[in-house]
């Protein structure tokens, strides 16, 4: 099999899956316990918080942990317009490009009477942050826009909307689940006030992940119950999996020092040439040229439907739409968005590529793509 899908999910880092082991095998208690045994697991929860808040620039009491990227964006939103309920006109600024954890966060508040607005893009998947400045108002509670698209790899300026955000007194949170571990994620580079990432998406399990809160900015938490992370996500911390995200924290860290990621850009690159020289005017680039995940090359072929060209491969993953929302019959929401044809988009494929990934998987994925496709190299 060939796995070009890490944007979907990425697999278990075997450093991952070692560090865990003995939470899953030995080490057992619950960290709020004084007792020896409490302390072991106690401890280890405060160093895994230490490594993620090493990964984004942070403090480790700016760093909840969350079950992943769904609820941290979640917690953001509902938590902001909780926290500003005595407010009238709540409005919350967003983008037309985001993943379905805003979107549809942002459905359940408007039903609730928070106004959202969502700001366009253009068609690269680009926001201009002229765009969000004109949208602010004095009802702005939070502007939400994401790191990184998870379809077509779009970087947006976090870092210039985050200072407009600031000088109009406005929280900023941004949704880094694509973007940890493909690109710098520094919370103070960026500005942001709120951040949230998802574990899976850089080798740690599913279903855990982290929301950075800044010192300071306080909101209503999502799950209430007794006093875990600080009175700010109650439930048992899910020790085993946040070890693991420590972890991958830390080899993420170690990873945005060496060369991998051009690594990956090269042979994302490799595999876009070789479809190219093929294809000719037959294949269009999704997504913008170069502000883009080093990762991520997302395609259209001319005359073809993605699903089937996907269905069509025995042992070639890859992605249309997003993995969690893929329909023959409607193009991603995210290209209409961009304002790409619906012909056009319907023949959307996305590759992400991953640490493992290796030039023999290249040539092998460009095979099994030109031979599905009927076409000679
Ligand atoms: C941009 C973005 N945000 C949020 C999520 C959801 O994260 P999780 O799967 O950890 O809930 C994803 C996952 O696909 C994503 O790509």
């Amino acid at each position: 099999m060939i796995y070009l899908d890490y944007n979907a999910t990425t697999p278990i880092d075997p450093r991952v899956v070692d560090a865990m082991i003995p939470y899953l095998r030995e080490i057992h208690g619950n960290a709020y316990s004084p007792h020896i045994a409490g302390r072991a697991v106690r401890a280890a929860v405060v160093r895994a918080r230490g490594q993620v808040a090493a990964m984004l620039g942070a403090e480790p009491d700016e760093i909840v942990f969350t079950s992943g990227g769904t609820e941290a964006n979640n917690h953001v939103l509902k938590g902001v317009a909780h926290a500003f309920r005595d407010r009238s006109n709540r409005t919350i600024i967003t983008s037309v490009v985001e993943h379905p954890a805003i979107h549809e966060p942002c459905r359940f508040l408007a039903d609730a009477g928070v106004k959202i607005v969502k700001v366009p893009v253009d068609g690269q998947g680009l926001v201009d942050s002229d765009e969000v400045r004109r949208a602010i108002t004095p009802d702005t509670i939070l502007i939400s826009i994401m790191h990184a698209n998870n379809e077509v790899g779009t970087i947006q300026p976090i870092r210039e909307i985050a200072a407009i955000a600031r000088e109009a007194g406005v929280l900023m949170h941004t949704d880094a689940a694509q973007s940890i571990g493909k690109i710098p994620v520094d919370v103070e580079a960026l500005g942001v006030d709120l951040l949230s990432a998802a574990g899976h998406k850089f080798y740690a399990p599913q279903g855990v992940g982290a929301l950075y809160i800044r010192e300071g900015v306080d909101i209503e938490p999502l799950i209430h119950g007794a006093g875990h992370e600080k009175g700010r996500r109650a439930g048992t911390e899910a020790v085993p999996a946040i070890v693991g995200l420590g972890m991958a924290a830390e080899i993420v860290c170690e990873q945005m020092r060496s060369d991998a990621n051009r690594r990956i850009c090269e042979l994302r690159d490799l595999l876009h040439r070789y479809l190219s020289d093929a294809m000719g005017k037959r294949i269009t680039l999704n997504g913008h040229p170069t502000k883009r995940l080093p990762n991520t090359l997302n395609v259209s072929f001319s005359g073809q439907i993605g699903l089937y060209l996907l269905e069509a491969m025995e042992d070639l993953c890859f992605s249309v739409g997003a993995a969690c929302h893929s329909d023959a019959d409607e193009p991603s929401a995210v290209l209409s968005a961009m304002g790409v044809p619906r012909e056009v988009a319907m023949g959307a494929v996305r590759f992400s590529l991953g640490r493992p990934t290796t030039e023999e998987e290249i040539n092998g994925a460009t095979k099994r793509v030109l031979k599905a496709l009927g076409v000679n190299r």
